[in-house]
């Protein structure tokens, strides 16, 4: 019984889900931990932890495919105002929505700051702090 007790105990600890550890130069970051925070949040399911498009959902979407962030091609441009754009509006006719009305300025910049490093490219200095190309247009 004992012996039951402890299997199911260590059992527990060992298989219960952990969270993902945040990679230090994202804690170290602002910018980064802001995209990643937004990222966990409304973009892992389809994108996977990854950005490998591989997230829990994905699977069972209709239409195109979910866009690989780590492939370092982007199907809708590479310039930060190009990957803002497109998070910002959307595609149509696929199952990107545009987060324009749900996310204010410096989250759209700093989450397209962390598809950037999620591609492994560095990060465009405009998608940092305030400056860069100002308020974000069109959503
Ligand atoms: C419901 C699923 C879903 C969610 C949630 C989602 N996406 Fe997407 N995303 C897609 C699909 C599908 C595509 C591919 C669109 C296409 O074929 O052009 C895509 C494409 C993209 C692209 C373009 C990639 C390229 O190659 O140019 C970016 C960038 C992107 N998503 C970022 C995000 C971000 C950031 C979030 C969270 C704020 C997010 N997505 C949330 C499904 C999703």
């Amino acid at each position: 019984m004992l012996l039951l007790m402890t299997t199911g105990v260590v059992g527990f600890y060992a298989f219960r889900p952990r969270p993902v550890p945040v990679p230090v130069e994202v804690l170290n970051d602002p910018t980064l931990l802001l995209g990643r925070t937004v990222y966990m949040a409304r973009c892992v399911g389809c994108h996977g932890v990854e950005g490998r498009g591989d997230g829990p959902i994905a699977g069972s979407l209709t239409g195109p495919p979910v866009g690989d962030l780590a492939d370092g091609k982007w199907k809708h441009g590479d310039r930060p105002e190009d990957v803002v754009a497109v998070i910002s509006r959307g595609v149509p006719d696929t199952r990107m929505s545009g987060w324009g009305q749900l996310l204010e300025d410096d989250e759209l910049k700093a989450v397209a700051a962390y598809c950037y490093y999620l591609s492994k490219a560095p990060i465009p200095e405009s998608l940092r702090g305030s400056g860069g190309f100002g308020p974000v247009a069109p959503r």
